[in-house]
């Protein structure tokens, strides 16, 4: 089976912008500088090598975010991503939601929303899906965030350092 293509184009305050699996899109640059930052406290504050960063792409779902029609933008199609989720999955059984960031500046007007509701778009077309999966900040605000977007319930608080395993059941397997 070939790797789905999924995009989406939404208007908002006379800004267009797209959710995109498309790998020419990706900003491989963006995601590593986004890893290091300190909003995004589960991966540290290390910078991977882009080969790296690449090799976790390619071999997962990737959605980047962007903003179309943004003149400041470096690439070619003039569209600048400001964010990106990843799904870990065979695209048929299991998916694994992680890496979930928009840029400070971008964030607060429902694109996360948008974002994870795309996510949930890919996991529910998913075949004979048995389990979606994700970790978050155990005090943070992305347990209500996922319950309420994702359908997702806390399945573990045991020692995880601070962090919570979510999951959503589809199967009694
Ligand atoms: C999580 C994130 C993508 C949400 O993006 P956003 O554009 O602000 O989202 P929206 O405007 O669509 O919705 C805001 C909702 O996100 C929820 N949210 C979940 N995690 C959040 C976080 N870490 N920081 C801020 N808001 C968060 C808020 O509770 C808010 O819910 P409300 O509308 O009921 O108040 C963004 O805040 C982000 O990138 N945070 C830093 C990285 C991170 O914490 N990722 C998620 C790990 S669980």
């Amino acid at each position: 089976m070939a790797i789905p293509t999924f995009h989406w184009e939404k208007s908002f305050d006379g800004q267009e912008y797209v959710i995109s699996n498309n790998l020419e899109m990706i900003s491989y640059e963006f995601i590593q500088s986004s890893l290091a930052r300190k909003e995004v406290y589960w991966t540290g504050p290390t910078i991977s090598p882009l080969e790296t960063i690449k090799t976790m792409v390619v071999n997962s779902c990737t959605l980047g975010l962007y903003k179309t029609g943004d003149p400041t933008s470096p690439s070619k199609d003039k569209a600048r991503q400001i964010g990106f989720a990843r799904i870990i999955t065979d695209y048929v059984t299991i998916a694994y939601l992680t890496d979930v960031f928009i840029l400070p500046e971008c964030q607060g007007t429902g694109l996360g929303k948008w974002l994870i509701a795309r996510t949930r778009e890919i996991i529910d077309s998913m075949p004979e899906l048995r389990r979606s999966v994700l970790l978050t900040d155990q005090n943070g605000k992305g347990v209500k965030f996922y319950e309420r977007e994702l359908g997702m319930k806390v399945f573990n608080t045991g020692d995880n350092g601070g962090k919570v395993v979510m999951m959503r059941v589809n199967t009694s397997s």
